[in-house]
């Protein structure tokens, strides 16, 4: 690996479920462990100088699930932070989060708002949690704001960076990666991944380690990066 480190990461963790099946544990031992990779990956991009770290945890369509498995995904940021926001701190890593979190229970926006307000002065990773999030949604509602703020008299001269400045990520991805052999975006940073490069793994989340990490980044390290232009 050189010192070339994409600066903006984004995973789609998906296979929790898989992983649990073919261990004959119910779905939702698949998303707890899940939530330990969360921890191990988002300390190994830390120090690996990762700058920003886009966590896909959970969907707008998500909701279609059945009421347990939803309830248990609504809990699990909670309870993820109540386990690990000291050892956040502590790491100096920011924590944000991308999406609608109206729809939670209170209390687990009462712990992600603690978590994002405690750690807001860190200057370490930034681990951002795409929770409720879809990117349709997000493209609308940024629609939506500047048509509001034309309607109240901004000037009507909007470019692709003031754009990004309207959605809930506004940087660019870098490096993107599925896990778990799904090769699909699933309504995640339609905006974003204009220019990502994309690695679809077949492991499974809860299987995804700092090695796992690294190998991603190697083979990012050897993508010619062209933005529509020629190689230098
Ligand atoms: C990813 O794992 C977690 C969420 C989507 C919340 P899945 O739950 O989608 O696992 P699979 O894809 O069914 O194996
Ligand atoms: C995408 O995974 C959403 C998250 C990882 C949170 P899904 O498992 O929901 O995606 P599909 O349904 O296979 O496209
Ligand atoms: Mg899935």
């Amino acid at each position: 690996m050189n010192d070339n480190i994409p600066q903006t990461i984004a995973i789609i963790m998906d296979g929790n479920g898989r992983w649990a099946k073919q261990r004959g544990l119910p779905r939702t031992a698949g998303h707890k462990q899940g939530a330990d990779t969360i921890r191990t990956v988002a300390l190994a991009a830390n120090e690996l100088g990762v700058k920003k770290l886009i966590l896909y945890a959970f969907s707008t369509e998500n909701w279609k699930r059945p009421e347990g498995e939803v309830g248990y995904l609504c809990k699990l940021p909670g309870l993820f932070f109540n386990k690990y926001i000291r050892e956040l701190m502590e790491k100096n890593i920011r924590v944000t989060f991308a999406g609608e979190l109206e729809r939670f229970p209170s209390d687990t926006q009462k712990v992600i708002n603690r978590a994002v307000n405690d750690t807001s002065h860190n200057t370490g990773l930034e681990l951002c949690l795409a929770i409720n999030y879809g990117s349709r949604r997000e493209i609308l509602l940024g629609i939506q704001k500047y048509a509001d703020e034309v309607k109240n008299g901004r000037k009507n001269d909007l470019t692709e960076e003031d754009f990004s400045q309207y959605l809930f990520v506004p940087e660019d991805i870098d490096l993107m990666i599925r896990t778990s052999g799904e090769v699909r975006i699933s309504n995640f940073l339609l905006w974003q991944l204009a220019y990502s490069e994309l690695i679809f793994t077949p492991v499974a989340w809860p299987d995804f380690n700092k090695e796992e990490l690294i190998k991603c980044i190697e083979e990012f390290q050897h993508r010619d990066r062209r933005f529509g232009g020629l190689t230098k």
